[in-house]
């Protein structure tokens, strides 16, 4: 990034920056362990294909959406939908998009947190050496030792919370984006140096099988929902993230290309560490439809194994709470960027607060794999799952279908088309069509299969 350079430069370089940080909000939990253990629990390859399914034709539109909406209006999602809305005068409740995106972030980033704590742990568990050729049940038996303990989750929970939070009260620093250029690249590193693990493990196939093999018959009730809100979550979209970061992209970049990128770096990121985790799986005669332990317990046992495998195991933890860093600032962005152009109070009351509103709900995360495992609160789940279904498989869906209408049908031509260039009268028709009628529609369609019995 030189600013004395000639234009040219500049753009890309600030294109870059943004790539980078959308990037980062992206990549995160969802990708490396929501992800596989996900797709283990809805049946692998049935999961895989409708997931990516949504990815392409409902997140990639929509995520061009989001970005074209925040750099139009160039302020926060909640105001960026009310000014659009005046201006192009539609009714001004289309800023509930907006509050919508704020009530999800916040239900988000609770139980985030709670899982980056136990990432966060197990920095240092790797680096001690505990997992050294260890079999199966020493690595599950530390795994439900700390699930046991709420006083040592909410420990970690509190340190990621708490560096989450100085982090967005400082404005996402310099030393922030410095950071992403080096963890991103590292962590693709490590995750080819652990596909060469799984290929060698004897149960490469097995796992490959898993997650690429479609078979109509695996695709139950909940599949359809499940990798539609796996799509938004991994994505960032449907609350305002995407619209956020899009307010502060230069008008030059192309918005297409970048969303392309995007996209396919977090695909690539999320089907690698399926194809890490599955052949270990299946190797260790372990269940794959075990629920969130599974990246805890499949990694240490990889690691356990592979030659400098503590440090290995305890720098690839390291890298995924980096990961899930970036993400959770981006969780605060619409909240944050509201609240401080609304009040005008400071980013870091602001921050301290909304922070301190997720450290709270997130015990209920942490109460979910204890003390309150068996308390079921509505449609048999506990407090964890309701709370991770409702934000990501109702709420980032529901404000994504909005968007995508709303871009569409109910902005001026000439305003969408300032903002995404397309020259072509029929790539023009296509974009209208897959964003306001097939994105939506598929959206629409998954809820009704899944709330409406017998549609
Ligand atoms: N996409 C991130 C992940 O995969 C999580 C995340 C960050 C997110 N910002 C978001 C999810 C906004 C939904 C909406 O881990």
């Amino acid at each position: 990034m030189s600013e004395s350079s000639p234009n040219n430069d500049i753009r890309w370089s600030s294109r870059w920056l943004f790539v980078l940080a959308a990037a980062g909000s992206a990549v995160g939990l969802g990708n490396i362990w929501k992800f596989p253990y996900v797709a283990g629990e809805n049946g692998g390859g049935a999961f895989v294909l409708i997931y990516l399914v949504c990815v392409g034709l409902v997140g990639a539109p929509i995520m061009m959406a989001e970005i074209a909406l925040g750099r139009e209006g160039r302020s926060s999602p909640i105001t960026t939908m009310a000014k659009l809305a005046a201006s192009a005068g539609r009714n001004s409740q289309w800023s509930i998009i907006g509050w919508m995106g704020v009530i999800a972030g916040v239900m988000i980033l609770s139980f985030y947190g709670v899982i980056a704590g136990w990432a966060l742990k197990y920095i240092g568990v790797l680096a001690s050496g505990e997992f050294e050729n260890a079999g199966a049940s020493v690595v599950e038996s530390t795994f439900n030792g700390l699930l046991a303990s709420p006083v040592e989750m909410i420990f970690w929970q509190t340190i990621f919370m708490v560096g989450t939070i100085w982090i967005v009260a400082r404005g996402v620093s310099q030393g922030l984006e410095k950071a992403i250029r080096w963890f991103m690249p590292l962590l693709f590193v490590m995750l080819i140096v652990l596909l060469g693990y799984s290929l060698r493990s004897g149960g490469f196939e097995q796992g490959w099988q898993f997650m690429f093999d479609f078979k109509w018959e695996d695709v139950g009730p909940g599949t359809w929902i499940m990798a539609l809100g796996q799509a938004f979550f991994t994505l960032s979209l449907g609350m305002g993230t995407m619209m956020a970061y899009g307010s502060y992209v230069p008008s030059e970049a192309r918005i297409g290309s970048t969303v392309a990128t995007i996209v396919a770096l977090d695909t690539v990121v999320a089907i690698s560490a399926g194809l890490v985790i599955f052949p270990l799986v299946f190797v260790n005669n372990l269940d794959v439809a075990q629920g969130p332990g599974l990246m805890f317990v499949t990694m240490p046992l990889a690691f356990g194994q592979l030659p400098f495998g503590s440090i290995f195991g305890s720098v690839f933890f390291l890298l995924v709470s980096f990961a899930a860093i970036t993400s959770a600032i981006s969780l605060t962005e619409p909240a944050i960027s509201y609240l401080v152009e609304k009040y005008n109070s400071s980013r870091w009351r602001v921050a301290v607060g909304l922070g301190f509103l997720c450290w709270l709900l997130g015990l209920g995360t942490v109460f979910s794999f204890n003390i309150w495992a068996d308390l079921k609160l509505a449609f048999g789940l506990n407090f964890f799952d309701l709370v991770d279904q409702i934000s990501s498989n109702i709420l980032l869906p529901l404000g994504g279908l909005l968007i995508a209408i709303f871009i569409t049908w109910k902005l001026p031509r000439e305003t969408v088309a300032g903002q995404i260039e397309i020259e072509s009268e029929p790539i023009w028709s296509l974009w209208k069509v897959v964003t306001g009628v097939v994105a939506p529609v598929s959206v629409l369609v998954v809820f009704l299969n899944t709330f409406v019995p017998f549609f």
